[in-house]
């Protein structure tokens, strides 16, 4: 049987390393301060928000969310940028994507100070990473490290694969694999024979964004997985590709009409030696790593 690489764990376990340097950063005086920007109401965005300002709360931060009008101009979001930027006491900015379309979301997210940028989305922060040099990484992608180091899955000298380029998840993913000694193939959708590569994978991570995109002939038996799709399912065909006569699933599918698949086939799975699930896998691990950025912001700028 498969491991289950359970996400809730291991966020439980670095949120309690940042509740100990919050007591230490509070010893001198600092009180890490995080502001979350959401513009409008993209209803997919409320519970990640809720959950953002409300994990900052307990951890003891200064936690503020500012909630910006759907018609708000590019202009105005740089004005409150520029005030974020100079506050002392804000050590974290996060801007909640999507934005409306009137809004600039590269020029906004450009103009977030580099070292406030706790979603790590900046160029320089990219940059920085990429170079080997201090900087704040991508919140999805430093979970996926976490949970393979918490999990005790040995990373240096093994075959990672990476599907999917994004330089939100898998660019950065497979950077900072690299810096764990790991040998790393990015591939997509233009990938020549995809089976045969990530077949050659000690570990794999699935950022692609489409249900259930990787299929059990293309996982190596005893693979590491990890799945950080997390895409939505609300029809009886596409839920009987994936879940039909799993019980527990069809409940929930019956109660909200909907349930959640990631990038990986659920009988891929059954092939690995380990995988995180979906949901309760890499999804929890970003609000912790993003609590982690933001302690990590304010002790590199003020600790
Ligand atoms: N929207 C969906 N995920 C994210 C994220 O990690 N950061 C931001 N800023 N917006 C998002």
């Amino acid at each position: 049987m498969p491991k289950v690489l359970d996400g809730a764990t291991i966020a439980a376990e670095i949120k309690q390393d940042v509740a100990e340097e919050v007591k230490a950063l509070a010893a001198r005086g600092v009180k890490p301060g995080l502001a979350v920007v959401q513009v409008g109401h993209v209803p997919a965005s409320e519970i990640y928000v809720r959950n953002k300002v409300q994990t900052s709360k307990e951890l003891g931060f200064l936690s503020e969310h500012i909630t910006p009008a759907e018609t708000v101009t590019t202009e105005e979001m740089l004005a409150l940028i520029a005030t974020l930027n100079a506050r002392e006491d804000i050590d974290g900015i996060l801007v909640q994507l999507p934005l409306p379309k009137q809004v600039d979301a590269k020029v906004l997210l450009d103009a977030i100070a580099p070292e406030k940028d706790v979603d790590g989305f900046h160029p320089v922060n990219a940059g920085r990473l990429q170079a080997g040099r201090q900087a704040l990484a991508p919140c999805t992608p430093a979970g996926v490290i976490e949970i393979l180091k918490r999990s005790g899955i040995p990373i240096s000298g093994a075959n990672a694969v990476v599907v999917g380029r994004s330089d939100i998840v898998g660019k950065p993913a497979a950077m900072l694999l690299l810096h764990e000694n790991a040998t790393v193939t990015i591939c997509h959708s233009k990938t020549r024979d995809l089976g045969a590569v990530t077949r050659q994978a000690d570990i794999l991570v699935a950022a692609i964004g489409r249900p259930g995109f990787i299929t059990p002939d293309m996982v190596k038996p005893g693979a590491t997985i990890i799945d950080v799709g997390i895409n939505r399912i609300d029809t009886r065909e596409e839920f009987d590709k994936f879940f039909k006569g799993n019980d527990k699933r069809e409940a929930a599918f019956a109660k909200r009409g909907s349930v959640l698949v990631g990038d990986v086939h659920p009988a891929a799975f059954e092939v690995s030696g380990a995988y995180t699930p979906v949901p309760g896998g890499v999804g929890l691990l970003t609000i912790a790593m993003l609590m982690a950025n933001t302690v990590r912001a304010a002790k590199i700028r003020r600790g």
